[in-house]
């Protein structure tokens, strides 16, 4: 059975994009709904254009009630179905009750080697602590922050020069690869660890 799949995004959404192009081949699961928080994130057109059901719901409205606004987002998710919720990309910090009703249907793309630099600013970090090292990582989401069971990472060195900018660069087509890859086998009901780069 073709799993369903609903990908939250809050910006350019380029893993989103991954992640849909690679549903439109021979694959286990298909997107349903690519919903974002922003409600002019560019990752919305990019979904419409490659004909994705989006929804969006500004956090903004909802001030400083987290849980209102997640059970809003719920409510959209509901509406959509889906059998696994990709987070990419996804800019905001989730309630307890929201990560709980979707537990072990839901995975998230960070760029860090967890548990190395969980949180922002992770590519700063990495050079401020002088690591010759990078990479990303997809996990199951839990109430965690990005502490979740690893489902994959992509490995990347970090080059004389470096900064921040230019490391996220490079690490960007590194998460597409590790997050298509993982995606495809968690549909499967595979948790076998993919370990890229
Ligand atoms: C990616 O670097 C991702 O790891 C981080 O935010 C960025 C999202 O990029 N969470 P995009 O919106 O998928 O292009």
């Amino acid at each position: 059975m073709t799993k369903r799949v609903a990908i939250l995004i809050s910006g350019g959404g380029s893993n989103m994009e991954a992640l849909v192009r690679s549903m439109q081949g021979d694959h286990p699961a298909r997107a349903v709904l690519v919903f974002s928080n922003v409600e002019d994130a560019g990752g919305l057109a990019k979904a419409q254009g490659l004909g994705v059901p989006t929804a969006a719901l500004d956090h903004r409205t909802f001030g400083a009630d987290r849980a209102a606004f997640d059970r809003a987002v719920n409510d959209i998710l509901e509406d959509a179905a889906p059998d696994i919720v990709c987070l990419a990309g996804y800019m905001r910090i989730l309630t307890p009750a929201f990560v709980e009703h979707w537990a072990g249907r839901m995975i998230n793309i960070h760029p860090s080697l967890l548990p190395k630099y969980k949180g922002l600013h992770t590519h700063q970090r990495a050079l401020d602590a002088g690591d010759t090292e990078h990479g990303c990582s997809v996990h199951e989401v839990t109430a965690d922050l990005d502490g979740g069971p690893l489902l994959g990472q992509a490995h990347i060195s970090i080059e004389p020069g470096d900064t921040a900018e230019t490391l996220a660069a490079r690490l960007l087509p590194f998460e597409h690869e590790l997050f298509v890859k993982v995606l495809r086998r968690y549909a499967k009901g595979e948790k076998a660890f993919v370990t890229l780069g």
